[in-house]
């Protein structure tokens, strides 16, 4: 009947005569009903009977919720060769069903952060409470208790590599299963870049911090569906800090083409997303502490004695400086601009480092003595958030930032006040070289991106003792809280 009602070309044929016959024959039409009934109950006994063979049955019942069954009948011989043999035979049909779709859905592409994203679109996110990021876990009521599984290594096309969902039973034929927790991360930037790759690691740094400490068995990194084999070297060693040791990004070779499906998978899609301030605090608070643990900072180096703890007024000011793209024109007469009014400040200390030539941990040693760093825009930058919280970041622009880079411009903005600094403005150029390509075109943005940065020498010098009157007071006042050394960092 339901599939009369779902055509209706063939109940438009078959409908006089049916209802002719049931009127007048109604009462058989009941009976035939139950006994049809009746015998597709037998059916369904005689094919799932109390099976201990069957878990794919049983598995069936606990998903769908029911308690209807247990597997008490352990050890019944009745049936059990059927048993074994109809549960096998749909065990087989169920893994030759499991169905792989993209990893990245173009159906989506114009809206690719949105809702479910386009990546694993067929499902949506579940988000405990308020501000926690969103993510996808598998196994999960959600997923109804399967697994996800990926196919694919393809390094640029998402739509090439896929995903599909399976109950562990009935894995896919040829996939291999990787035990233990994974992390699957879906970047929209990529992992090299520190401001980019910080920001798709935060949810999973967060996950650990509030799930018990975790540490995933690996991470399997994606940008928009492309398979990635590695972070940066920044980031490796800041995941490192953050989760005790080796970080495996795995490659999912070996696979070849063959499905590799995770026992349990926790995806994040959203680079971030919307987590709140309050739990992105939290987890910078734990990578400032692990990371200078990590680093070993405060800690006397072989043979030496500790770095005398400054004093508490004491203020130090870092100008943390780049090669090449948004270098100084004049990097001399800059810092000499800064060093002077350093100077003319009491308690003060001047710091002059390239990010170019620094290991992760030396750029941690630097900000975690510094209070003010003053640095061009750039992914450098990234390394406040090893400054004590309350410290203040001064920033610079060439000249077409503020035209034609959109919101990206404010990402050391929104860092500042994820990590707890202070950012205390931005000062752009105006005087650099003009577009070759005519004001507004495309390419200018690359252009500009390139150039170096001009100064201002009055302007600077007044906004750095200003910086420094701003940043001294706030120490003085207590304002600044330094990691305390004496407490352990969190998941230590
Ligand atoms: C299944 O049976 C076992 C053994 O009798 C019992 O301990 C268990 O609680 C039962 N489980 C359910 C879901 O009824
Ligand atoms: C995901 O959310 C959207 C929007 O709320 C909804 O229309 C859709 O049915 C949801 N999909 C699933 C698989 O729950
Ligand atoms: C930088 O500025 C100093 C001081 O004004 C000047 O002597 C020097 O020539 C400048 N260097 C460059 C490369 O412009
Ligand atoms: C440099 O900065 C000073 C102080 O803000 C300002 O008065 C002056 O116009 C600026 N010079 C240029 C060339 O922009």
């Amino acid at each position: 009947m339901l599939a009369l009602e779902e055509n209706p070309n063939i109940q438009s044929k078959q409908s006089s005569s049916t209802i002719e016959f049931c009127s007048r024959k109604l009462s058989v039409c009941f009976l035939l009903f139950f006994a049809v009934i009746f015998v597709l109950f037998q059916i369904g006994l005689w094919v799932f009977p109390f099976s201990s063979a069957s878990s794919l049955s049983w598995a069936f019942f606990q998903q769908s919720g029911g308690k209807v069954f247990n597997d008490t009948t352990q050890g019944q011989s009745c049936g059990v060769r059927h048993d074994e043999y109809y549960s096998e035979k749909l065990l087989a049909k169920l893994r030759e069903s499991v169905t792989f779709l993209p990893l990245k859905d173009l159906r989506f592409e114009k809206t690719a952060m949105d809702g479910h994203t386009w990546f694993i679109s067929s499902l949506n996110d579940t988000i405990e409470a308020e501000g926690e990021p969103e993510f996808l876990r598998f196994p999960s009521e959600a997923s109804k208790g399967r697994l996800l599984c990926v196919k694919g290594r393809s390094p640029n096309n998402g739509g090439m590599n896929s995903y599909a969902l399976a109950w562990r039973d009935a894995l896919p034929p040829g996939s291999t299963l990787l035990t233990g927790l994974t992390f699957v991360s879906d970047a929209y930037y990529d992992y090299g870049n520190l401001w980019h790759g910080i920001t798709a690691a935060l949810p999973f740094a967060w996950w650990r911090l509030r799930r018990g400490c975790v540490v995933p068995s690996r991470w399997v990194l994606y940008r928009s569906g492309e398979l990635r084999l590695q972070m940066g070297k920044w980031m490796e060693k800041l995941m490192e800090a953050a989760f005790d040791g080796s970080v495996a990004v795995d490659s999912l070779d070996g696979a070849d083409d063959r499905p590799v499906c995770f026992e349990e998978a926790l995806v994040h899609r959203h680079t971030g997303g919307n987590m709140g301030l309050e739990e992105r605090k939290a987890v910078f608070e734990m990578l400032r502490c692990r990371a200078r643990a990590f680093c070993n900072v405060g800690v006397a180096k072989d043979g030496d004695s500790p770095p005398p703890p400054l004093r508490p007024e004491s203020v130090t000011l870092t100008m943390l400086l780049r090669n090449g793209a948004r270098a100084f024109k004049n990097e001399s007469l800059v810092v000499g601009v800064f060093e002077r009014a350093c100077q003319a400040v009491k308690g003060c200390r001047f710091l002059v480092a390239h990010s170019d030539g620094l290991d992760f941990c030396d750029q941690v040693r630097i900000l975690s003595s510094t209070d003010i760093v003053a640095s061009p825009h750039g992914a450098q930058l990234t390394n406040m958030i090893f400054m004590d919280r309350g410290s203040s970041v001064m920033e610079f622009f060439p000249r077409g930032w503020l035209e034609l880079a959109g919101v990206g411009q404010y990402v050391h903005h929104w860092l500042a006040k994820w990590s707890g600094m202070v950012h205390r403005g931005a000062w752009r150029d105006h005087h650099g070289d003009e577009c070759p390509h005519g004001p507004g075109a495309r390419g200018c943005f690359d252009f500009y991106k390139a150039t170096k940065i001009g100064h201002n020498e009055t302007y600077f010098a007044q906004w750095a003792m200003q910086v420094l009157n701003q940043a001294k007071l706030r120490k003085k006042d207590g304002a600044a809280i330094a990691g305390d050394p004496s407490t352990e960092c969190p998941c230590t």
